[in-house]
């Protein structure tokens, strides 16, 4: 059997308890020598906190618990699951997937699983890749995870990439539907810009070699991300043959206010329909969107008939958008 479309049947997330504020930061970083302030953070980059995962706890742990909370969104059971695909780049190993793991722990054993890698831009890959899947008949319905726990891959060091991020953990269940559903998807990659934003370690005969921690040129990033944002989110409203007006919601990946604030002044979409997490959950990558998704599905803003536009961007470079109708 064969779908038109794949429609978003229920959204579920989590955050690690342990929440560090600036301020918190600040001190411990201050302990160390290393100079910042809650002034520079939130004047730079919106962020007031960032929540941190303790010490064993993995991104299959979160992408478990928030694709449960999903699935209990969607009144559905594990079973009823035959593809799970995770986007993370903190997967627990080098293999299995993540993705296999939470089967596991779901207990959803005999469909289709595995991770996908486009690091912040990973839930909009991975949504896009499900839809093709449930549209071509090789799966019925999906869960789609974007989990991460960026702390570990932070050089606690770097005063200009560890204040930015957090950990977490998104989930939405996708079915086959006749009626719509995913509108429209682009994705996009620019391998050129592979040095701009990444962790270049690896395992090599029982090492690590390369650089373990994420290294970033912020100012590059900043400048590519405002403008494939604003150029993605045109193609993929055309692709839809929706004008910029129709979008109820614009979730944008949560890196940086300043980034979310040209995108929609760019795009001539006001603040008030645009979600912002990324005060209090900081940059969580491929967990930014669909986290930020999940609480304005269940504080009500996002309701039935609205149009939501995704819109993904990170290392690779990569980036792309997802025109959901609820
Ligand atoms: O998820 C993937 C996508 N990632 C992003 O989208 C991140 C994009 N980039 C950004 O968000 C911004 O470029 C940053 C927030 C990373 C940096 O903001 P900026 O306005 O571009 O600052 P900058 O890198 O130009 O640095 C300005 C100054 C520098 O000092 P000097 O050279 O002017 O003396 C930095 O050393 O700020 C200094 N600085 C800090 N000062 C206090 C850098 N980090 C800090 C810090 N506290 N944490």
């Amino acid at each position: 059997m064969t779908y038109r479309y794949s429609r978003i049947v229920g959204t579920g997330s989590i955050l690690p308890p342990r929440i560090v504020t600036n301020q918190q930061l600040v001190a411990e970083l201050g302990s160390r020598g290393i100079e910042t302030s809650d002034e520079w953070i939130v004047e730079r980059t919106g962020i007031r906190q960032r929540h941190i995962a303790d010490e064993g706890v993995t991104s299959s742990r979160l992408a478990t618990e928030a694709g449960r909370r999903a699935l209990d969104a969607a009144r559905l059971d594990p079973s009823d699951i035959d593809l799970i695909i995770v986007a993370t780049s903190t997967p627990d190993f080098v293999f299995p997937s993540t993705a296999c793991l939470v089967q596991k722990e779901l207990g959803a054993a005999g469909g289709a699983a595995f991770d996908v890698q486009a690091v912040c831009t990973g839930f909009v890959y991975a949504f896009s890749v499900a839809d093709s899947m449930i549209r071509s008949g090789l799966a019925h319905r999906a869960l789609v995870v974007g989990a991460e726990v960026f702390s570990r891959i932070l050089d606690w060091n770097d005063r200009g990439t560890c204040v930015l991020f957090g950990d977490g953990a998104g989930a939405v269940v996708l079915a086959g539907s006749d009626e719509p559903g995913l509108l429209a998807a682009k994705l996009h990659a620019d391998g050129r810009h592979e040095s701009i934003l990444r962790t270049a370690g690896n395992v090599c005969h029982g090492e690590i070699t390369g650089h373990p921690y994420l290294t970033m040129d912020g100012q590059a990033v900043f400048k590519l991300a405002v403008s494939v944002l604003d150029s993605v989110a045109r193609e993929t409203l055309a692709e839809a043959h929706l004008p910029i007006e129709a979008v109820d919601w614009m979730i944008p990946h949560q890196a940086n206010v300043r980034i979310l604030n040209a995108t929609a002044r760019r795009l001539h979409i006001p603040l008030s329909r645009v979600v912002v997490t990324v005060d209090s959950h900081a940059n969580t990558s491929a967990a930014s969107i669909p986290l930020a998704l999940d609480q304005a599905v269940r504080d009500g803003r996002i309701r039935a008939g609205h149009n939501v536009l995704m819109e993904g961007v990170g290392g690779g470079f990569t980036w792309g958008a997802v025109l959901v109708r609820f």
